[in-house]
């Protein structure tokens, strides 16, 4: 599920729609959180799918393991950045790495989440795009959101939470570790 002060607004011919705040998300915030509604699909399934929804699956879906899984909501609307203000990173949640202002875009780096196998020419219009969207480069991008992530969920527990009922007991784990890291880093 995705924050709630968001909705979908026209980006671009090239790019079609993306995901917008509609109030300040600060950094911290969980934006998205995976959900019982969200729809997961073996891998077999999408192979016997019509092709219009295998369109579907391939655009909006992402492959984790065997399975896909499609966001029931807006979330499968958030588009690429090579500065992305949003990141998760093995985590059943995405929190925000920096304040995200109303109106502003809410992206993911694509690389950081495995979600994609072909590479795409990036629009993202960031100063740092690299121009094209490279599912490789996940190796060499990672420790960057890693320390991204640990930078920003600091935040975690000073900001309101409005999709914390769907952050699981594991990954708030996860929270503390990477927040003793920062701290350790500090
Ligand atoms: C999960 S969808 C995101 C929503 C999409 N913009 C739409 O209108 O349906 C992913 C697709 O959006 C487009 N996209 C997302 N980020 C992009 C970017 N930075 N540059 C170019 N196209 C992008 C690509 O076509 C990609 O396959
Ligand atoms: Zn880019």
């Amino acid at each position: 599920m995705l924050h709630p002060d968001t909705l979908i607004r026209h980006v671009s011919e090239a790019i079609g729609v993306g995901v917008f705040a509609t109030r300040r998300i600060p950094r911290g915030t969980v934006t998205w959180a995976r959900d019982p509604l969200d729809i997961l699909l073996p891998t077999a399934q999408v192979r016997d799918l019509h092709p219009l929804q295998q369109a579907i699956v391939n655009r909006y879906s992402w492959r984790e393991g065997d399975r896909w899984i499609l966001c029931w909501d807006h979330a499968r609307y958030v588009n690429h950045s090579c500065d992305a203000n949003c990141v998760g990173l093995e985590v059943q949640f995405e929190i925000a790495l920096r304040d995200i202002e109303p109106g502003e875009q809410l992206t993911d780096d694509y690389r950081s989440l495995g979600a994609f196998d072909e590479p795409f020419p990036c629009m993202c219009g960031s100063t740092r795009c690299t121009g094209r969207v490279e599912p490789a480069d996940l190796p060499r991008i990672r420790p960057l959101w890693e320390t991204r992530f640990a930078a920003a969920v600091v935040d975690f527990h000073a900001v309101a939470q409005p999709l914390l009922p769907f952050v699981n007991a594991s990954d708030l784990a996860r929270v503390a570790t990477s927040k003793e890291l920062s701290a350790g880093h500090a």
